[in-house]
């Protein structure tokens, strides 16, 4: 799979470029490709896997959203909970269905856990979720709805 980061915002673009980012709107040309991105992190600390590696867990029966057939994506960040603190922290979760950026969720250190959850208006395909750690880089995790 083509893999392709976003150098001014660090956002992740599968299979193509898109126009502009879809985070912060930068033309495609800041975009660079690196197909290998996740496998450098796992790479270059493989000890770090169980901290980093989106641990998701869905859920059929939200009650925040009762209007409609909601289907939440919740992740934490890792299996052991990775630190957030000032000098090393979760900077952002992004979502992806069907390798499609739907959403992305940022952090600040101190006064949050390493968790998300996204509420899908159409729970079904293959979700995808990526995670910045500004110290150990980019790891993922899918699941197949
Ligand atoms: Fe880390």
């Amino acid at each position: 799979m083509k893999i392709f980061k976003c150098e001014v915002c660090g956002h992740i673009a599968f299979n193509s470029l898109p126009d502009k980012c879809p985070v912060c709107a930068s033309p495609k040309e800041k975009y660079v490709q690196n197909d290998a991105i996740f496998k450098e992190s796992s790479e270059k600390s493989p000890e770090a896997e169980v901290k980093h590696i989106p641990a998701i867990t869905v859920s059929k029966q939200c009650g925040l959203i009762p209007e409609t057939p909601c289907v939440d994506i919740m992740v934490r960040i890792g299996k052991t909970m990775h630190p957030m603190e000032e000098k090393h922290y979760i900077m952002f979760v992004e979502c992806y269905q069907d390798d499609k950026y739907i959403s992305r969720v940022e952090f600040t250190p101190l006064s949050v856990n390493p968790a998300a959850c996204f509420h899908l208006k159409n729970g079904s395909g293959k979700i995808t979720i990526v995670e910045n750690c500004n110290i150990h880089g980019y790891w993922m995790a899918d699941v197949n709805l």
